[in-house]
């Protein structure tokens, strides 16, 4: 009997090293984040692309960060997927694929092995190895590339094209030390193959660590057959090791990002300055401004202009909004809002259709209705504010007595005049009116005129006597 079903395929992502050169004293390598996604988040991702059955993360340095930041961010289909395995010591790749023997005792199928530092990594590369590994039936297939300088890396040793073996740099001669070609970490195995090998490893080389790339020289000796697979793009295939190495990758990345937008319909003004993170959304002729970065979950409906130099996170902008030089921070916008320049909008705020939010105004789980204006130098916590209201310019809420946060609540067609001091709790009924300079202390009826100052005094001729007499 013939099994039509595809072949059952796993994935490995290797975690568990320290990443020394990125001399951080609080973060794994595989968490320093790039375009807003984390390194081995990016390699999940493009795991994801292959709906495999199982990805089985190794872990060992700062396991227990790593699991807790995977699990946290990742959607419920990957969650649903991961499996952990920790490897405590980290004596080399090979040690690493070992400690999968006892959760892959029965598995028949291919497992991919990817390095869980290779942000840019593309699910079609991955697929492109799987289908050749898959179709031509290799025991292990590997996916190298070419580059100019291939310090530091396995170098791809063949004899007449044919594949031979990879040599470690530290282990390498000087003739392969000319090879440009090199192994990039990332192979398919036929994992009964690979299960009957990894024991055979040994660690007898100038690392003093278990290769996994060993076992592939074994698999030559013993006549199986290898694939290999030349990745096009260098740039895609490589491992992040510094600082500096993430910060060219990110601009990469970034460039990718701006590319796939602007191909979807998206205006960029000045590419190079504008950031946009993985998992931000764009409409359809959104056009953004140089300056601008749009972080987190963002989402951006058609038509919104936003820009120049804004930074909007995790925030939600509906269709036709206008946003100049401002910061946004967990809110949600509807549609035809005018925002800044010079706006701050704070988590938990919301505002509603075609309401305005100008200069220097600053809302935190400020609610503003529709058509309502908070035009000038304002700061406005812990208000729900009803459609057409008016807020002059200069009103503040007092919404914090130094130990609890209190509320304001405006009706409908509410207005503030200018340099008004609301001190919460508060509520204003339909068309209240505020007077200018005013403290309100006291809750407005509707259709009433708050007035919470001192009358004006006037002296006649107040100047002429304060002269001096001649
Ligand atoms: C490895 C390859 C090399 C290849 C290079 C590509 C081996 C022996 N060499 O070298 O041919 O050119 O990747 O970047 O495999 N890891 C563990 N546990 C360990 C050791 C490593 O999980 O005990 C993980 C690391 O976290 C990392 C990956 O495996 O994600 C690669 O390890 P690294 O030490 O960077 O291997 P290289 O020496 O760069
Ligand atoms: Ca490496």
């Amino acid at each position: 009997m013939s099994n039509l079903s595809s072949p059952s395929f796993a994935i490995a992502i290797m975690a568990a090293g320290k990443g020394t050169r990125m001399k951080s004293e609080t973060t794994p390598k595989v968490l320093h984040t790039l375009a807003g996604r984390s390194m081995i988040g990016h390699v999940l991702h493009a795991s994801m692309g292959l709906e495999p059955e199982k990805i089985h993360v190794i872990v060992g340095h700062c396991a227990e960060q790593v699991q807790n930041f995977v699990e946290t961010n990742g959607s419920p289909e990957l969650r649903s997927r991961l499996g952990w395995v920790e490897q405590k010591e980290q004596l080399g790749t090979g040690h690493a694929i070992m400690q999968l023997m006892p959760v892959l005792e029965n598995f028949k199928g291919s497992l991919m092995i990817v390095n869980g530092d290779v942000p840019l990594l593309r699910s079609e590369t991955l697929q492109l190895l799987r289908e050749t590994h898959e179709e031509l039936d290799y025991a292990a297939t590997l996916l190298t590339t070419k580059v100019a300088d291939p310090t530091g890396y396995g170098r791809i040793v063949r004899h007449h094209q044919q594949f031979v073996k990879i040599v470690e740099h530290k282990d390498a001669n000087a003739k392969e030390l000319q090879i440009q070609e090199i192994n990039t970490g990332v192979y398919v195995f036929s994992w009964p193959v690979l299960q009957q090998y990894l024991p055979k490893l040994s660690n007898a080389n100038a690392k003093g660590e278990y290769y996994l790339t060993d076992v592939i020289e074994m698999l030559v000796q013993d006549r199986m057959r290898i694939g290999t697979v030349t990745a096009e793009n260098p740039l895609e295939v490589l491992g992040v090791n510094s600082r500096k190495e993430l910060a060219e990758m990110e601009c990469i990345l970034h460039r990718r990002i701006n590319d796939h937008w602007m191909e979807a319909g998206v205006t960029l003004r000045d590419p190079s300055s504008i950031y946009i993170d993985s998992q931000v959304d764009l409409a359809v002729d959104v056009e953004i401004l140089p300056g601008t970065m749009l972080q987190g979950r963002t989402k951006i409906g058609s038509g919104s202009r936003i820009g120049p130099n804004c930074q909007i996170r995790n925030s939600a902008i509906g269709e036709d909004c206008e946003i100049r030089f401002s910061v946004i921070e967990q809110a949600q916008i509807k549609a035809g809002v005018q925002i800044g320049p010079y706006a701050h909008l704070r988590p938990a705020t919301v505002v509603e259709k075609n309401a305005k939010v100008g200069n220097f105004v600053e809302l935190k789980k400020a609610h503003l209705g529709e058509n309502s204006k908070a035009s000038h130098l304002s700061y406005l916590g812990d208000v729900e504010i009803g459609k057409n209201c008016n807020i002059g310019a200069g009103t503040i809420t007092c919404n914090y007595d130094g130990a609890q946060k209190h509320k304001i609540t405006m009706e409908e067609g509410v207005f503030t005049g200018s340099n008004s001091t609301l001190v919460a709790p508060l509520n204003f009924g339909k068309d209240a009116y505020v007077a200018a300079g005013s403290v309100i202390t006291e809750d407005l009826p509707a259709g009433s005129l708050g007035l919470g100052r001192s009358r004006q005094v006037t002296k006649e001729g107040w100047s002429e006597s304060r002269r001096p007499r001649k």
